[in-house]
């Protein structure tokens, strides 16, 4: 589900579930940490390169494990709100098609993001009945503003690569053809620069919101484990599950 190769300084790290558009289960979770990780320690690696297909990067968190988790259970993608966020060696990202949920929130911690026209980005917490995690309660509105923020928090709907550039998630858009290998480009050229410049200029950008977003991250995670047994979860997730219209009129 996730594959992980390393070649010229480049980790190279793939989403690879695409018969459910890429979305995360628990393993895969355990996967990618373990993938950043190892690659964040090995010496032979300078930088990290992220993507799925130009057709599909990930639906996000999959949506029959939202409905089993148990009560108040630990969420599987801890370790991952733990180690990307801390990665000393820079992320780039490439992201063609759907990128939801966790799939657009995880974009937040990459350094540099590229995305093709086709991207999707979506940020249906609100819709599920749940709440935004990984930080992004605190990032976005940063990034964006508090309205554009408000805007894609709150209604959720989907939105494009366009409008990721516009509120500052990507870093720029390149045709589907290419995307892959002009993120791989800017990844060999992170990897051809001095290392310890890169990870002492990345840990001075990141060191001044590093406490307030380990405090976002954990107070997101609490409320969103208690969203997840609600009425109004339940009804969204549901209705995903069953190809129907959710019905938040009794709530
Ligand atoms: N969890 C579980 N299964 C998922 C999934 C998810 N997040 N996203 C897609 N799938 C499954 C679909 O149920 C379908 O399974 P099936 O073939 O057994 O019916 C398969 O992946 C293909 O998805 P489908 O919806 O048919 O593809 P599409 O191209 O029409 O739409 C998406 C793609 C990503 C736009 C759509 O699947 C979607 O909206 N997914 C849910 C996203 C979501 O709400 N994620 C949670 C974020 S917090």
């Amino acid at each position: 589900m996730i594959k992980s190769s390393v070649a010229d300084r480049i980790a190279d790290i793939e989403l690879a579930r695409l018969d459910k558009k890429n979305a995360f289960t628990g393993e895969m979770y355990a996967q990618l940490a373990g993938a950043l990780s190892a690659a964040d320690a090995d010496a032979a690696v300078r930088v990290v390169l992220l993507h799925g297909t130009s057709e599909c990067f990930s639906s996000g968190n999959d949506v029959n494990d939202f409905l089993k988790r148990p009560a108040g259970g630990d969420s599987p993608a801890i370790r991952l709100f733990d180690v990307l966020p801390g990665m000393k060696k820079p992320v780039v990202a490439a992201v063609g098609g759907p990128a939801i949920g966790i799939g657009s929130t995880l974009l937040l911690h990459c350094d540099l993001v590229y995305a093709a026209p086709n991207a999707r980005f979506q940020l249906p917490f609100v819709p599920l009945g749940i709440t935004p995690e990984f930080g992004s309660t605190y990032l976005l509105p940063l990034l964006a503003g508090y309205q554009r923020a408000a805007e894609l928090l709150l209604l959720g709907q989907p939105f494009n690569a366009e409008k990721a550039k516009e509120v500052g998630i990507i870093t720029a858009v390149f045709p589907q053809e290419t995307l892959l290998a002009e993120a791989r480009r800017a990844a060999m050229a992170l990897a051809a620069l001095p290392p310890e410049s890169i990870r002492l200029t990345k840990q001075l950008m990141k060191k001044r919101y590093g406490t307030l977003l380990a405090e976002t991250i954990r107070e997101e995670t609490r409320i969103f484990t208690e969203r997840l047994s609600s009425a109004e979860a339940k009804e969204a997730m549901s209705a995903f599950l069953e190809k129907r219209k959710p019905d938040f009129s009794r709530f």
